[in-house]
């Protein structure tokens, strides 16, 4: 399953061997690059960028590194090594083999959710096209444009599914990824959260924290799918999302750092004064994790999904690790959860089936709050008694039984006024994100941060840090 770059579109899927839709997908070739131009990062196509390219698609070293234009980046088909006798496994059809074509039954839903997968990739380049343009280092804006190309490639996988197993309606779906734009009053993509602008760095990383984590739980589920080759996709784009949650990770944990120094220097907790000195005050990063986390959660969906119980029963969609449970069919196991009454929370139960998206998100949040940890030990280890916090999951939903519910980042369910009272103190407001732009101030001596933000524990692939990762013209 060598993957051949001698093809104008890099595969492993043998490509080759069907004219009929290299042909289809040679088409659709350009008009991504004139997306790309277009809507990829802004005035930075010239630029020599130091990224890496998958070369194969086992485990260890799949990935080159060199320095490309990014348009001309090796966007291509890779999908992870079939397992022989593949089987489903979970659902009522646990056990069958899995399908190598789509079944005609389940065509329409699987259509819609490889849809709505390949819809927030390039999304997600469109929200962060300005980004370069203040980035605080070069490394940081190699990192961008390597999270950048991948989200392009991660079009391209789902892509390749509409057009290969599709047909028309898949070509016409593919035509459309390229149409619509995040927060495109006509014709927005179809996810609340991929229409959120990216304006400033500590916004990018919070995303890469935040949502391309629910991007890992969604491929998660869909590499469990019982139709193989999205399974097989999505398995092969998990490695590659990993750099993009790393990216958020060690984004969010080095502007921390720069702001524990700032306030080891001055001895103070004072958000004014670490302002003053060009950092960011803790309470500010609080109130970026609250809208990121809160807007992330909604992208599992409802907690109590009849959809999700139909792709479950039916092999469509899994649990993320699906292996790690002990019952795969769950007919008759129920899951409990809090929802909100007239005046308070109860405990509701529903079968398993239903509570899928609960399930996951939960999951998730378990994810999510491993990072927190680690900034809580930081902070503390520094001598401050600052706790950063995971806004309860039922703080600021639009999805959900939660929805207008008023409930505090604690999760105490609070009165209508005191909740809107209250909420510019626990959001970015109007004035953290005037500060925060006011920091983003381009820095593209090779080595040298932006002040609000410390440098990276190491470079990419064992380059130094001040590594000329990005040459400018
Ligand atoms: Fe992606
Ligand atoms: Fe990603």
């Amino acid at each position: 399953m060598a993957i051949d770059y001698k093809e104008r579109i890099p595969n492993n899927v043998g490509l080759a061997d069907d004219p009929t839709l290299q042909r289809a997908l040679e088409h659709w070739q350009p008009r991504f690059l004139d997306w790309w131009r277009e809507l990829g990062p802004s005035t930075f196509q010239g630029a020599d960028v130091y990224l890496r390219t998958a070369t194969s698609v086992d485990a260890k070293g799949w990935a080159t590194y060199g320095t490309t234009k990014m348009p001309e980046y090796r966007w291509g088909i890779f999908l992870a090594e079939p397992v022989a006798d593949r089987r489903i496994g979970f659902g009522e059809v646990m056990g069958q083999p899995a399908w190598q074509q789509v079944p005609g039954e389940h065509r329409a839903t699987l259509r819609r959710l490889i849809v709505t997968q390949g819809d927030t990739e390039p999304a997600s380049v469109e929200q962060q096209r300005l980004l370069g343009l203040t980035c605080p280092s070069l490394y940081d804006l190699r990192n961008l444009f390597q999270v950048n190309v991948e989200e392009g490639r991660h079009l391209w996988a789902m892509v390749y599914l509409l057009h290969a197993y599709f047909g028309r309606d898949g070509r016409e779906e593919a035509e459309e990824l390229l149409m619509r734009h995040s927060g495109d009053k006509n014709k927005p993509r179809i996810l609340g959260t991929f229409n959120e602008p990216i304006q400033d760095w500590l916004s990018f990383y919070m995303f890469t924290y935040f949502t391309d984590r629910d991007g890992k739980y969604q491929l998660k589920s869909l590499a469990e799918s019982g139709f193989d080759p999205l399974a097989r996709t999505c398995q092969f784009m998990l490695t590659e999302e990993a750099h993009h949650m790393f990216v958020g990770d060690t984004g969010i944990t080095r502007v921390i750092k720069r702001t524990l120094e700032v306030m080891k220097e001055l001895h103070t907790e004072e958000p004014d004064a670490i302002r003053r000195a060009g950092a960011v005050d803790l309470p500010t990063i609080q109130r970026y994790i609250n809208f990121w986390f809160s807007s992330s959660l909604d992208l599992f969906g409802a907690e109590v999904s009849s959809n999700a119980a139909v792709y479950f029963a039916n092999g469509i969609k899994g649990r993320p690790d699906e292996t790690n449970y002990e019952d795969h069919v769950c007919k008759d196991s129920t899951f409990t959860f809090e929802t909100p009454t007239a005046d308070g929370i109860a405990s509701e139960t529903v079968t398993m089936r239903n509570a899928m998206n609960e399930v996951t998100r939960n999951a998730y949040i378990r994810d999510c709050e491993i990072g927190v940890k680690r900034w809580n030990r930081l902070i503390a280890k520094a001598g401050f008694s600052f706790e950063l916090a995971l806004p309860s999951p039922h703080f600021r939903r639009n999805i959900g039984v939660w929805v207008g519910k008023f409930a505090d980042p604690a999760g105490k369910i609070v009165s209508s006024e005191h909740w809107n009272q209250q909420l510019p103190g626990w959001l970015p407001s109007d004035s953290d994100k005037a500060f925060i732009r006011s920091l983003m101030q381009r820095v593209i001596e090779p080595g040298k941060m932006a002040g609000w933000i410390a440098p990276p524990d190491r470079g990419i692939n064992n380059l130094p840090v001040d590594y000329s990762y990005v040459h400018l013209h």
